[in-house]
């Protein structure tokens, strides 16, 4: 496995991969890697002949008030886990080398980001979009693959995908969730005891939603106010959003006659959460 600091080193790499007629496959992540991330390289490794983790956690997606500086890291861990999957390449650039001085080209989608995490997070999707088309310009993979767990991520990255033409075929993967429920992600580092316990609202909720929907429920208002009572009886717990939108074009539903996207977000104490659940009708 080779770790890889600067775009032109792993432009390089590809290059030969690509003369040599190897399939790339890529994973982007912010690193700090967990069994979700497992399970992208793994499907990654099944699908090609090469596969590259990227681990660098993008500064221009976070807000001002966010968690850039407190963002969980653990660079040796990450390597290791890489290496026994059977990874074959890490890009693991610095900052300046992704962004250097006079850097002021972005990516800039609309409509599909206002809402849900788009609307609290303002800029972060523009983040996300313009390291994500960096990272496929320097890897230049056949295939990337993105985690349902962020269900607007994956649908915003289809969408840029198709709308500038990109040469690169997107693969959403399941949630990964722990042994009671609740999804895997690199931020429940900072949960404290009493609120991963409290976490488990969002897992629930979701559960509920199912139920309700399984049962005939087609009312959205119906549904997002039972989860909304749900969440607000745990007292460590606060909402930022629960909606439920289109699964593909992610505008807001009121009645329900097609597939459907259940999208949460939660702060429990300082730490937000999100979670969802794609219904199919
Ligand atoms: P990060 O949060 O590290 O996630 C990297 C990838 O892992 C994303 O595609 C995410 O959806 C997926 N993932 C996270 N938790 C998961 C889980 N429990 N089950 C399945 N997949 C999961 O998402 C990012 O990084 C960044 O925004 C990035 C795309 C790398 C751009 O900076």
């Amino acid at each position: 496995m080779i770790l890889v600091k600067t775009a032109s080193e792993m432009k390089n790499i590809t290059k030969k991969w690509k003369n040599e007629g190897f399939q790339i496959g890529l994973v982007p992540t912010m690193g700090y890697l967990h069994e979700g991330h497992r399970s992208l390289i793994r499907k990654a490794s099944d699908e090609n002949d090469r596969v590259v983790v990227s681990i660098f956690v993008n500064p221009i997606q976070f807000g001002k008030n966010e968690d850039l500086k407190s963002y969980p890291r653990d660079i040796d861990h990450d390597i290791a886990v890489c290496k026994e999957a059977g990874v074959d390449a890490i890009f693991h650039p610095e900052t300046s080398e992704m962004y250097a001085d006079g850097f002021c080209t972005y990516v800039d989608m609309t409509d599909l980001t206002e809402a849900l995490c788009g609307k609290s997070r303002p800029g972060h999707f523009r983040g996300v979009c313009t390291v994500v088309n960096k990272l496929f310009n320097i890897v230049n993979p056949d295939k990337a693959y993105f985690g349902q767990k962020d269900a607007q991520q994956l649908a915003v990255i289809k969408r840029m995908v198709r709308d500038l033409n990109m040469d690169v075929e997107i693969v959403g993967c399941p949630t990964v969730r722990e042994a009671d429920g609740l999804a895997k992600s690199s931020r429940n580092a900072y949960l404290n005891e009493k609120e991963r316990k409290a976490a488990l609202v969002l897992y629930r909720s979701l559960l509920m939603a199912k139920d309700l929907l399984d049962g005939g429920e087609r009312d959205s208002r119906i549904i997002i106010e039972a989860i909304t009572d749900h969440i607000n009886k745990e007292p460590l717990a606060k909402i930022d959003y629960v909606e439920i939108v289109d699964a593909v074009s992610l505008k807001k539903v009121d009645r329900i006659a097609d597939d459907i996207l259940v999208a949460i977000a939660v702060f429990i104490g300082k730490t937000r959460l999100i979670d969802n659940m794609i219904y199919e009708i």
